[in-house]
């Protein structure tokens, strides 16, 4: 076997006393930990130091592109149309991808989605669309093209072979308390982005309660993180800061929003949804080169929803069937009279997931019907008695643990609060 080039003590002694990887170094570490040559002790002791002491941004750019290296790249080079890509850094009630790809294909761009599934209180994409009679998430490359030719929209299971360094850095990661961090999350959701091969990205940076990023500053700099890795790799990107201090839309858990979603394309559904799907459709479809796009009327006329069928029909899906629903259910009532001034997304979505919609570990069913369908949410005047939310789960032993989490993320009182800001800011 030949000598390895580095030492990965001296590696974690560099980032732990403040210094600066080299290339050279940081190469090698990916490649190593990969190769299984640097083991997850050692790796942990790493991302502890990074999380700690951060990158600079040389860093960050040669540790996205180590990562990308680890594995295949995929292009659309070959296809007839311009490609666009979304990606979110995760929320609560955050179905928006589902009516989104099936927007912007009905302008004739092919939107290639290589999602993942949900862990902790943020929702999967790839689960959301399970709860669909007879969806499949797996996709053989040559398939998605044809799919993309055809219809348009594909949301698939990113391969095994794309950024498997990310893979195994995200799993040791959520187990070492090192997932929030700056420059790791800004590698790790880069690197899957730029081996996708979109030419264009919108990112869709969350901020608030139920974000990885709990105020603007940080928000900001993440988004900025991301925007400059993806436009020195070559991909147009831009970025929004959207909130995420109370759910997006009024259902949480898998059937429930894909319900959710299928308003919307049917022309009706929740404002913030609508607002958000319209306003990263735009972005997506004018760095694409589809200007002043009206997507609001895509919406209302049913193009989006011809799109839809389309694209779930593609995937073995049956967009006509009944979605699952659950068996039992639970209502949360208003204790008084007074204005929604707190619905908080965190404990929403830790509900939701404790009902049975989310997993703990990777390898962990989730239940399509599980979740949580708000009949109030911030800002709405309730009266004694209302009914809040409604709770949804196959498995009612879990209201009891859903309720811990949910009730005091609930505060009603006298005076209405400030109008909800959506969007906080756009970065490109
Ligand atoms: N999503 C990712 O893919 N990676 C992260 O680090 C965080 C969110």
């Amino acid at each position: 076997m030949a000598p390895e080039s580095f030492d990965a003590v001296d590696v974690i002694r560099t980032k732990r006393d403040g210094g600066e990887l080299s290339h050279a170094q940081i190469d090698w570490i990916i490649d190593a930990y990969t190769r299984g040559q640097v083991g997850d002790e050692q790796m942990a002791a790493l991302n502890m130091a990074i999380f700690l002491n951060g990158m600079t941004r040389a860093e960050i750019a040669r540790w996205t592109q180590a990562m990308i290296d680890s594995g295949e790249t995929m292009s659309f080079a070959t296809l007839s149309k311009p490609t666009t890509d979304k990606h979110s850094t995760g929320g609560v009630g955050d179905k928006i991808t589902l009516p989104l790809g099936p927007l912007v294909s009905a302008f004739g761009v092919a939107v290639p989605q290589l999602s993942g599934r949900g862990l902790g209180h943020t929702g999967g994409t790839l689960d959301k669309l399970e709860a669909i009679p007879g969806w499949q998430a797996d996709v053989p490359n040559d398939r998605m093209m044809q799919i993309l030719e055809d219809s348009g929209a594909v949301v698939a299971a990113a391969g095994a072979g794309l950024a498997p360094a990310d893979k195994k850095l995200y799993a040791l990661r959520d187990i070492t308390s090192t997932v929030d961090s700056i420059p790791l999350i800004a590698s790790s959701i880069m690197s899957k982005k730029i081996a996708e091969g979109t030419a264009a990205l919108v990112l869709d940076v969350k901020v608030g309660s139920g974000a990885f990023m709990k105020d603007l500053d940080t928000a900001r700099e993440l988004a900025r993180t991301m925007v400059d890795l993806g436009t020195d790799a070559g991909v147009n990107t831009r970025a929004l800061i959207t909130d995420m201090t109370t759910p997006l839309g009024r259902c949480i858990g898998n059937s429930l929003e894909v319900r959710e979603s299928v308003e919307v394309l049917a022309g009706g559904g929740p404002a913030d949804i609508i607002e958000l799907t319209c306003e990263l459709a735009r972005n997506m479809l004018d760095l694409a080169g589809v200007h002043d796009a009206d997507v609001e009327a895509a919406l209302k006329d049913g193009r989006a929803m011809d799109s839809w069928k389309k694209m779930i029909a593609a995937q073995g899906g049956d967009p006509d069937a009944p979605l699952p629903v659950a068996p039992h259910t639970h209502d949360v009532l208003a204790e008084h009279d007074g204005y929604l001034t707190e619905l908080d997304a965190l404990a929403v979505g830790v509900g939701s997931w404790r009902l049975g919609a989310g997993r703990a570990r990777k390898e962990d069913p989730v239940q399509a019907t599980a979740g949580i369908e708000l009949h109030a949410v911030l800002g709405d005047k309730v009266t004694r008695g209302q009914k809040l939310m409604t709770l949804h789960t196959e498995t009612p032993e879990r209201f009891d643990r859903a309720l811990e989490s949910v009730l005091p993320g609930i505060t009603i009182g006298e005076t209405a609060p400030a109008a909800r800001t959506l969007i906080h800011d756009r970065i490109s």
